[in-house]
């Protein structure tokens, strides 16, 4: 199928993007870019280490550089970072380029998640109190994800339920 746009996702650290992505791009044979491992080649480091070494600002600049190479294109799934909605000329090309998902977690569920054995750490939440963190920075950013789109509820769901969900909106007759 040919898209003008692409599809985004969007949503708080542990909504499941980068798995969710994945598995849309198998079901609609259409090419998964996630921007954290693409901010990862540029710096031939993992998320957590650039924060440390080089800077959140460093980080951003070229997330926001990606994530404006990546929609000069089209016909591609999108997988963006927590945070990639923070600056508005992200938000701006977001809403450009792409149809865009929110695939939205309560407080209780991305505590749950981050606590799982095997979860990747998240710099933004080393050595902070995560009662306090979440439900902030949720509410800081909840408005931000609602310029998507379409919101999909993803508590609780698994990743095929979610990626359905998203092949039905859109219309895939595949
Ligand atoms: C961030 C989320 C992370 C990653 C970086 C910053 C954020 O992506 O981009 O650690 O600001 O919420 P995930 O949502 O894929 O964990």
């Amino acid at each position: 199928m040919l898209l003008s746009k692409n599809i985004a996702l969007v949503g708080f650290m542990t909504a499941g993007k980068t798995q969710v992505g994945e598995r849309l791009s198998v079901r609609t044979g259409l090419p998964f870019r996630d921007v954290d491992r693409l901010v990862e080649e540029v710096a031939k480091a993992p998320v957590q280490r650039i924060f440390e070494t080089l800077g959140e600002p460093w980080f951003r600049q070229i997330e926001s550089r990606i994530l404006s190479e990546l929609c000069a294109g089209s016909g591609q799934i999108i997988g963006c970072g927590g945070g990639t909605i923070l600056r508005p000329e992200n938000r701006a090309v977001l809403r450009d380029r792409c149809v865009t998902f929110w695939l939205r977690v309560s407080v209780a569920y991305v505590r749950t998640r981050l606590e799982e054995p095997g979860t990747p750490q998240r710099p933004l939440m080393a050595g902070r109190d995560l009662d306090l963190l979440i439900p902030e920075l949720l509410r800081q950013r909840e408005p931000l994800y609602d310029e998507a789109d379409e919101v999909i509820e993803t508590d609780g769901r698994t990743v095929d339920d979610v990626a359905e969900e998203i092949v039905a909106r859109l219309g895939f007759t595949t």
